[in-house]
């Protein structure tokens, strides 16, 4: 049986690695898309994660974002999906918004769900059923409502051919909510969801290890997440997203513009 305290450990020495790039190994390589890039980090704290994460669970599946190791999504056992760097334009930037992201699935669903960000020390935890944490302390949504909204975007970067969307996506919650912001790492923005500084995240396209944990966080704050349609999360290919703090139907703002990936 895993216990969550060995991930937070495991989370913490990947932090580091993070926190300690040497500069002079940040050389960037072209991932597919725009502005999709992928570092020497990103590629070493996969594989450390990768590592560490099976000698505690070593019957586990492992989905990363790099190097292709995409494999099966257990549908009895358990699978980790790790964003090595969530936010790498930032880290190749010094912008210091990025994290570590790890999920566990038990039986094809999100069961354990790990985040840090080691530039602030930051560390999100849930387990299934028993609520969602910010170093330790519970967390929960907020209450508030659409007029008072900040909204937290993800831009699908690394898809041209969904910036209309986003765009529209963009200006029809725009005309009904107090503000937007926008990170550069899907995980912290879930998270932000999650512990009631913003009241929504969406985002028109995402890859699983860009939301497997943050999903979970957001549900075990009591917040609501599903794809942009209204449609269960999948882990075995990209979708939308749309995660809030579940005080009202956010999806009747962009009911009719919306078309699913
Ligand atoms: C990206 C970030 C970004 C989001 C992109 C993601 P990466 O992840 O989460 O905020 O807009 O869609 O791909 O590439 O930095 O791991
Ligand atoms: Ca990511
Ligand atoms: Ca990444």
């Amino acid at each position: 049986m895993i216990n969550i305290k060995d991930i937070e450990k495991i989370i913490k020495a990947a932090g580091d690695i993070v926190l300690n790039a040497d500069e002079s190994k940040m050389e960037i390589d072209s991932k597919q898309g725009i502005g999709n890039f992928v570092t020497y980090y990103d590629k070493k704290v996969q594989s450390f994660l990768r590592e560490e994460l099976l000698k505690v669970l070593p019957e586990a599946n492992f989905v990363g974002e790099e190097e292709e190791l995409h494999s099966e999504i257990k549908e009895k056992g358990y699978t980790f999906i790790v964003d090595p760097i969530d936010g790498t334009a930032n880290f190749t930037k010094r912008f210091s918004v990025s994290a570590v992201s790890i999920a566990l699935l038990k039986d094809g669903e999100p069961y354990i769900g790990v985040c840090l960000n080691p530039y602030t020390n930051e560390l999100y935890t849930a387990k299934r059923g028993e609520g969602a944490y910010l170093n330790g302390e519970k967390i929960k949504v907020s209450e508030k409502k659409m007029s008072e909204a900040l909204i937290m975007s993800g831009s699908a970067p690394y898809y041209p051919e969904m910036r209309e969307l986003s765009l529209k996506a963009f200006s029809a919650f725009f005309a009904n909510c107090a503000d937007y912001r926008r990170f550069g790492a899907a995980v912290l923005d879930l998270c932000l969801v999650a512990c009631g500084k913003a009241e929504l995240f969406y985002e028109v396209i995402l890859q699983p290890w860009d939301y497997a944990a943050g999903m979970l966080i957001v549900e075990e704050a009591g917040g609501k997440v599903s794809t942009m349609k209204g449609e269960k999360l999948r882990f075995d290919r990209p979708c939308s997203i749309l995660a809030s703090n579940n005080q009202e139907d956010y999806l009747k703002y962009i009911n009719n513009l919306f078309i699913e990936v």
